[in-house]
């Protein structure tokens, strides 16, 4: 075992509650990590001695993202379909099939090298925990070797197989929905933590989201959801009521789905880039945090609403077209990440927890808003 003394950070984002304040910030500090989990954090001038010693320079240093948010067990390119939207074309969930032919027609070596690209530019952007969906198989093996290969990188592995009704299906969605809480299911519950289903125009509607959900959570996964991407729908609620964890897009929402969320326990995760993709209103991730909801920043990297791997670029967006402060963006994307994961080890720096750290190449996270499109990642531990 070798301990790693970083000092000289100008600033140490901690995000920990006991500190009380959001995204709990303190100057000249240090953190000793040891065998992958911190060991201590505080005052540079108190810190131990340790075996190597990474100076940060006066750099600022966070957690590092936790995205719990993304499509990335697919083959092909859609850009056709972003260079339509960009002159006019509406974004429809019946891309999502295109990606099923390409992906079902991959072997799988080049499903791996795909998403092992991804996840190196999100590591090199400042991702540490990432979730990886399946989706874009929808058929059985298709949907149970998504996930093999996602579990090659992340144990926050979600079974999609209600992304949409497949072409074979198209007459018979109520078959699908049996097949994906039957064979699907049994095939896929032992490689997934997650289920999640699309429930939105074009995709499953409430009453099949909650079977499908239903039948998740019967074999030991946990619930999370896509909702209020297309428009208004009872999904977000549904969500809150089967106590998913999180339910994402959050782009069109009632006032009962916001109480919804402010009461509940689920996280609304809001992603930007997927407005920025598809030119739809940003989310008023402002109108969630008044009322109370714990809100996540997260990419949703796909190939067809929204094919950025970056979390910064999410950050900007939040800020400048949400209504989020730097703060709430930067805890949004790291703790609040943690949150919709149901993850207590990451997200936070603080003894105890998984020493995944970011120096940033700036003195504050508020340059991720303040300098966006820029590389400001300097190093990630
Ligand atoms: O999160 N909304 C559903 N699924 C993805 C898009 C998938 C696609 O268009 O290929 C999303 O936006
Ligand atoms: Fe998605």
């Amino acid at each position: 075992m070798t301990s790693t003394l970083v000092d000289n950070i100008g600033l140490l984002v901690t995000n920990d509650e006991s500190y009380g304040a959001l995204t709990a910030e303190r100057t000249d500090a240090a953190v000793v990590l040891d065998d992958g989990v911190i060991t201590w954090v505080g005052d540079a001038a108190d810190a131990p001695a340790a075996d190597t010693r990474v100076d940060a320079e006066g750099r600022c240093v966070i957690p590092g993202f936790v995205d719990s948010h993304s499509h990335l067990l697919f083959a092909g390119d859609r850009s056709d379909e972003f260079e339509a939207r960009m002159t006019g074309e509406k974004y429809a969930a019946g891309g999502i099939r295109r990606t099923v032919g390409l992906t079902r027609a991959a072997t799988d070596a080049e499903l791996a090298q795909n998403a092992a690209r991804l996840v190196a530019e999100m590591r090199a952007q400042g991702t540490t925990t990432v979730e990886i969906k399946s989706g874009y198989g929808l058929s059985t093996t298709d949907e149970a070797r998504s996930l093999a290969i996602a579990g090659q990188f992340t144990e926050e592995t979600t079974f999609l197989g209600a992304h949409v009704v497949p072409t074979e299906y198209a007459d018979d969605p109520a078959g699908y929905v049996d097949l994906v809480t039957g064979e699907m299911l049994d095939a896929c519950a032992s490689r997934a933590k997650w289920i999640d289903v699309f429930c939105d125009d074009g995709a499953f509607d409430v009453d099949q989201a909650r079977a499908i959900l239903n039948a998740g959570k019967a074999r030991g996964l946990g619930a999370r959801m896509h909702a209020g991407q297309l428009g208004e729908s009872d999904g977000v609620r549904l969500a809150v009521e089967l106590g998913a964890a999180s339910v994402d897009h959050c782009t069109f929402l009632s006032d009962a789905d916001v109480d919804a969320l402010a009461s509940g326990n689920t996280v609304a995760t809001v992603l930007p880039g997927v407005e920025f993709s598809t030119r739809q209103p940003y989310p008023d991730a402002r109108r969630l945090i008044d009322a109370g909801a714990t809100v996540a920043i997260a990419s949703d990297c796909n190939p067809g609403s929204c094919f950025t791997s970056s979390v910064p670029f999410c950050i900007a967006l939040a800020v400048r077209e949400m209504r989020m402060s730097p703060a709430e963006a930067l805890w949004a994307a790291t703790a609040g990440g943690a949150k919709a994961l149901w993850r207590e080890d990451v997200g936070v720096v603080a003894v105890g927890k998984k020493a995944d750290l970011v120096i940033l190449d700036a003195p504050s996270y508020v340059h991720f808003a303040y300098r966006p499109g820029v590389p400001l990642i300097h190093r990630v531990l």
